[in-house]
């Protein structure tokens, strides 16, 4: 089964992202595949200091094992992103860049979301360079929830008759480029190093 990593995007008390990952996680599940989450109010890392690749194996804190655990198991990432002053939150960036071989090869998708009407897609044209530098090509469909405190409930339920379809293509568009990513790689091997 494709097991697709849900990326949270902030971890502000009051955050929107844990309604955005349940809502994309259900429609993960909804669509037959795995859901898995990766949450930077779970693992806590530090701002940047060593890379995980940095220690040496088996000596890296609990928190930021568990996470490169996660990031190695996922056929695909779906980063899913809030918008701070028109780019990635710094909360989001850290985690990510705490990898980097463990991303290798994952097709990636970009969720974004925002209070505001544009749903965030300034952050994802961040997103569109910064992933594929760390080895995930991003697929062409983007999802950007805007408004989103009226598109979604609090426990991730979709409020817009638009929405579900929307993520449902998206979520099947990423699954497609991660079948074909998984049957490459296990017919001639990876790309790349990693
Ligand atoms: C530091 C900060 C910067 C923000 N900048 C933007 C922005 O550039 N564009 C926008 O549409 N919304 C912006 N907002 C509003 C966010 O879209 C809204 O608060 C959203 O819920 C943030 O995601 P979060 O709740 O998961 O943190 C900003 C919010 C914060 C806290």
């Amino acid at each position: 089964m494709i097991n697709i990593l849900v990326v949270t995007g902030s971890v502000r008390s009051d955050r929107m992202s844990a309604r955005v990952s349940q809502f994309l996680s259900a429609r993960i599940k909804a669509g037959g595949f795995r859901a898995t989450l990766l949450d930077p109010a779970d693992v806590a890392l530090p701002l940047l200091d060593r890379m995980y690749k940095e220690y040496t194996p088996g000596t890296a804190p609990a928190p930021m094992q568990a996470a490169a655990d996660l990031i190695v198991a996922a056929d695909a990432v779906l980063v899913a992103s809030a918008e701070y002053n028109h780019g990635i939150p710094p909360a989001l960036k850290n985690l990510m860049d705490h990898f980097l071989e463990e991303w290798f090869h994952k097709p990636a998708g970009i969720a974004c979301y925002s209070a505001g009407r544009f749903g965030g897609v300034r952050a994802a044209m961040q997103l569109r360079a910064t992933l594929p530098e760390m080895g995930m090509p991003t697929i062409s469909s983007l999802l950007p929830i805007p408004e989103v405190g009226d598109a979604l409930a609090e426990d991730g339920a979709a409020q817009e008759d638009w929405l579900v379809g929307a993520a449902d293509r998206f979520i099947a568009e990423l699954a497609w480029w991660a079948r074909a990513a998984r049957e490459e790689a296990a017919r001639s091997g990876p790309p790349f190093g990693g």
